[in-house]
């Protein structure tokens, strides 16, 4: 079983991805790792985020440590992760990894293009949102709880300027599959996202299955 999880920054997607796959007991992946790891190194290489070549060159040489990193959910790195991703070598070099760790034993997978690109045939697909207001006043939150000292100003802003490079960026840009179903957490809090979201799969998968 795929379940594909997309929607836009801060979304709530990765803790809701995670409670859903220990409900099914499925393996869990959050593929935004994959593009703040790459954005990391390069970032500390001293190299460009648009350059595609130091780019490439990280995303296809990212191992385990890269990815069990406590250090890639700072600002910086969010954004350089944006411009990564907006390379297509880099989003190629990066495909067949999710499409294997899917494929293994099914999967929950959070990401921008895991149900239009990865796994478009995924067995549900939803497409998580809320309004830009409610998802920087979460991201805000875990960023004090890390103690990292940021300004509520500065985290709407960066979550409007990334969501607009991803919604725009030639490959792979983030949309709402057709067939995704809308989950708009404005007004729930994680627990509610979560009860409403497992309901909804239970209903499409026995619809399916039926
Ligand atoms: O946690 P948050 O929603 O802020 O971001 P993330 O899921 O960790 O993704 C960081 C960045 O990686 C996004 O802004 C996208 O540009 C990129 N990304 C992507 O292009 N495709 C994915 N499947 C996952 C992330």
């Amino acid at each position: 079983m795929i379940i594909a999880i997309d929607g836009p920054a801060a979304a709530g997607k990765g803790t809701l991805a995670k409670r859903i796959a220990a409900a099914l007991g499925l393996p869990y992946l959050d593929t935004g790792i994959l593009y703040r790891a790459t954005a990391k190194r390069v970032l500390e290489a001293g190299a460009d985020p648009a350059d595609t070549k130091a780019a490439l060159a990280a995303a296809q040489s990212l191992g385990k440590a890269d990815l069990a990193r406590t250090d890639l959910r700072d600002a910086a790195t969010s954004r350089a992760a944006s411009q990564v991703a907006s390379i297509p070598e880099v989003r190629q070099a990066l495909l067949d990894f999710q499409r294997h760790f899917g494929n293994s034993h099914g999967a929950v997978l959070d990401g921008r293009d895991i149900g239009t690109i990865i796994f478009p045939h995924a067995d549900v697909k939803l497409f998580v949102t809320a309004s830009v207001e409610a998802r920087a006043e979460r991201r805000y939150k875990e960023c004090l709880a890390r103690g990292e000292p940021v300004a509520l100003v500065e985290v709407i802003a960066d979550v409007q300027a990334r969501d607009e490079a991803d919604r725009t960026r030639a490959a792979a840009p983030l949309m709402k599959a057709p067939d995704a179903e809308l989950i708009d957490t404005t007004h729930m809090n994680a627990d509610e996202a979560f009860a409403y979201a497992l309901a909804r799969i239970r209903a499409l998968t026995t619809h399916a299955a039926g």
